[in-house]
């Protein structure tokens, strides 16, 4: 199968992509995650995206086209892919169409997380990462078993630097702008599922697998999964 996810920040896109690419056997491509990596790495790509992530301005357009242009050429993507905070500018949604187009791998369907600005607040407000791997917490939805200490590799958790206030702000504008537009590109090219992004997990789970049903797409979810 091959998706993207779109939606506010906060929306709960990261969180669910983990649950499908684990479901499906699919790869989670969030170009967020990949950008905070090469931060923590200081990499070039890092130190040129950081001014831009920490202020909640998007990176430009070609440093994280060519990213994902990368990182769908590997072999692992060619089975399928969840596609988590890309496209979010008419630009990269027009870049994605071609490179798509040129592998002969078109898209199954964009699902849009419609959320509630109360649940945004509150999601972001409370959310949490490692520091060393980047894993999500969140204060009262999904704790780690000791306070301020990640699960999987003790490194100590943190606020995102754009989890502030300000940054909030920020990008709630820029998502309002520049991304909200993809939901009616998408939904002109018959691509778009609308779900609440307010759901529990469990509960947005079970409601992505009726949209997979309606459009065809569980035999391929069998198939990956097997
Ligand atoms: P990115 O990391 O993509 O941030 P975002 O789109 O703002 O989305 P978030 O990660 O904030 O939210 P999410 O929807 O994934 O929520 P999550 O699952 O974590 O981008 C960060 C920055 O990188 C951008 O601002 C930009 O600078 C740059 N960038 C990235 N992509 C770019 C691009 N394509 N172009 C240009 N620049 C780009 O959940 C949030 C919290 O809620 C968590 O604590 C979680 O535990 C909890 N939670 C989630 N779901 C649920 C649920 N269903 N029920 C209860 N709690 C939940």
């Amino acid at each position: 199968m091959r998706l993207v996810l779109l939606g506010p920040p906060g929306a709960g896109k990261g969180t669910q992509a983990q649950v499908l690419s684990k479901d499906l056997n699919i790869p989670h491509i969030s170009t967020g995650d990949m950008l905070r990596e090469a931060l923590r790495a200081a990499s070039p790509l890092g130190l040129k995206a950081k001014g831009y992530m920490d202020q909640g301005a998007l990176v430009p357009d070609d440093l994280v086209i060519e990213l994902v242009r990368e990182r769908l050429s590997k072999p692992d993507a060619a089975k399928g892919f969840i596609l988590d905070g890309f496209p979010r500018t008419a630009e990269q949604g027009e870049s994605l169409g071609k490179m798509l187009a040129g592998l002969s791998m078109p898209l199954d369907v964009t699902l849009y997380f419609k959320t509630s600005m109360l649940v945004i607040i509150r999601r972001l407000g409370g959310r949490r990462i490692c520091s060393k791997c980047g894993k999500t917490y969140h204060m009262t939805n999904f704790r780690p078993k000791v306070d301020g200490v990640c699960d999987v590799c003790q490194g100590s958790l943190m606020q995102r630097p754009d989890d502030r206030e300000e940054a909030i702000e920020n990008r709630l504008v820029v998502y309002e702008k520049q991304t909200a537009p993809l939901i009616d590109y998408y939904k002109k090219k018959n691509l778009l599922e609308e779900i609440s992004g307010d759901l529990e997990v469990d509960d947005l789970n079970i409601a992505l697998e009726i949209i997979f049903k309606k459009r065809n797409l569980v035999g391929n979810r069998i198939q990956n999964a097997g």
